[in-house]
């Protein structure tokens, strides 16, 4: 997987990622919202609804400003737990748990997805929404994330990804390469984050070479699930 980074500068891309999401944190939501036509919330709704053993706690990695953790605990019963590395993230993402009464719910707190503070074992199901690509290691993200989860437990990953078919895929690159890098970065005032999007989607693995890191960090069941015409991809796998 070739290292694509936000900013050009000598800092490694964790510290770029934190930098950029918390430079961006303020205008995420609205842009996420607008940007995907509000389908990132179905995406998401479509995902927690393969966690089909009931699960009494769910760790949301790469939780940003919790919305993932919210359609969580819109459609569970679970305990949630959300980490991220940006607290500019995090920030926005307290602010609406609390407008929307869910702190006995949700919890979020600062972490890094591949040094995960939790004992082996410690959660049912795992979720994480358009962060997987972010991580600096990926092989060493997957593990953590497989670590924490309970034997039998699910794993929800939701990423972008590049439709393959006439007219669709010719649609998204004007999309997704000119008209949201210009329209976000305007209303983010940082171009370099929405130029690092569509870079950053197009350096992640395929769904086969995906499955197989899958794999490889020791989940099993692994299956790609393409969601409105392979614009967004939907891994599922179990420990
Ligand atoms: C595109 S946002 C997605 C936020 C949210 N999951 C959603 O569905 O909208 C990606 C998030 O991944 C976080 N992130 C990137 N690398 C991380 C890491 N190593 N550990 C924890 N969070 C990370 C970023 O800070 C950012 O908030």
């Amino acid at each position: 997987m070739s290292k694509v980074t936000p900013y050009n500068n000598t800092d490694n891309k964790k510290k770029q990622v934190t930098q950029m999401f918390d430079n961006i944190a303020k205008s995420y939501d609205f842009l996420n919202h607008s940007l995907s036509f509000g389908m990132d919330n179905i995406w998401r709704k479509i995902a927690i609804k393969k966690l089909t053993n009931n699960p009494a706690s769910i760790l949301d990695i790469a939780t940003g400003t919790g919305d993932f953790a919210i359609s969580a605990s819109k459609y569970t019963k679970a305990k949630i737990t959300g980490i991220d590395i940006s607290q500019g993230m995090l920030d926005v993402g307290n602010e609406k748990i609390i407008k929307k009464g869910l702190s006995d719910r949700i919890n979020l707190q600062l972490a890094d997805s591949e040094n995960l503070p939790f004992d082996d074992n410690s959660f049912d199901a795992l979720t994480a929404g358009f962060g997987v690509r972010n991580f600096e290691d990926l092989n060493k993200g997957l593990c953590e994330m497989n670590r924490t989860l309970k034997s039998g437990g699910i794993v929800a990953i939701l990423e972008p990804s590049e439709p393959a078919n006439f007219p669709l895929k010719q649609f998204y690159n004007l999309y997704f390469h000119y008209i949201l890098p210009f329209v976000g970065g305007i209303i983010s005032k940082d171009k370099n984050a929405y130029a690092y999007l569509p870079d950053s989607v197009a350096a992640f693995p395929s769904k086969r070479y995906f499955l197989a890191e899958l794999e490889k960090a020791g989940f099993k069941n692994c299956e790609h699930v393409p969601l409105t015409f392979g614009i967004v991809s939907l891994y599922i796998a179990i420990k």
